[in-house]
């Protein structure tokens, strides 16, 4: 399949990776290549930068945020949550109309330091304001309750005996989600039910962030036991 992984960050190399092993065309979007491959630093997050990435994942493709939608068959939003709606509208509301979004953005606030706060919590999520601005595009809030490393790879925590979760209106685009998911060797989606109830996967950051904090390491995941 086609994909465009919108965001170079930790999460965007993560599924591009991963993807591309899997042997999926992959795109990754960007605000600028030229400036992109250009940085020398480590990013935010102490990551080399992505053109040292790049270097070692060749058969992943750099463009900008529409270039990529605008390829795709399916896209990932691996944006900060606080730009993301910015980033689809710069990849072009006629170029992600009818594709599914797995949206793994969460509605994280770093301005007053860290833990962050949610900007967007209770009665709305960050799933249904992209959902929301994007009608045309079938949303699938999935992945975004666990570390990158753990969504492309469930087996590196305990053999891969947890749960993901998967909300969004459309069943078709929740399958194909489900599938992907599986692919990575996920057992355990559970669907949710429609958009809104990302609001529940989005909330548990404060948990998950507290878990990091106490376990030390961001390589954990829960189970539902039932
Ligand atoms: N890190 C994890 O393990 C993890 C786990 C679960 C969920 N998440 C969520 O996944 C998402 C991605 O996280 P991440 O740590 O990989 O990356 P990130 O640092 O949150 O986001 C990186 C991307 O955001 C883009 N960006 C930043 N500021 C921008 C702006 N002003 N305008 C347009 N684009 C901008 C960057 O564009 P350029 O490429 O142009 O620089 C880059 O592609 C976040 O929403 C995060 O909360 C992360």
């Amino acid at each position: 399949m086609k994909i465009a992984v919108l965001g170079t960050g930790t999460v965007g190399r993560a599924l591009a990776g991963r993807l591309a092993e899997l042997g999926h065309a992959v795109s990754v979007g960007t605000r600028d290549v030229a400036g992109t491959m250009a940085r020398t630093e480590p990013n935010g997050m102490g990551n080399p930068p992505y053109a040292a990435w790049a270097a070692e994942h060749t058969n992943v493709t750099l463009a900008t945020f529409a270039d990529a939608a605008a390829a795709a068959e399916l896209i990932v939003n691996a944006t900060s949550g606080n730009v993301s709606i910015e980033v689809l509208t710069a990849a072009g509301a006629d170029n992600v109309a009818g594709k599914v979004l797995v949206d793994i953005s969460n509605p994280l606030d770093f301005s007053k330091g860290f833990p962050p706060t949610l900007f967007v919590e209770d009665s709305d999520s960050l799933g249904e304001q992209i959902q929301a601005a994007f009608p045309d595009l079938k949303v699938v809030k999935a992945l975004n309750t666990m570390t990158a490393a753990v969504m492309v790879n469930p087996k590196a925590v305990a053999g891969g005996d947890h749960s993901a979760f998967v909300s969004g209106n459309d069943a078709e685009a929740k399958a194909a989600v489900v599938a992907l998911l599986e692919s990575f060797g996920h057992t355990d989606v559970i669907d949710l039910g429609d958009i809104s109830t990302a609001r529940g996967p989005e909330m548990y950051l404060q948990l998950w962030l507290r878990l990091m904090r106490a376990l030390s390491t961001p390589m954990f995941n829960i189970k539902v036991v039932r």
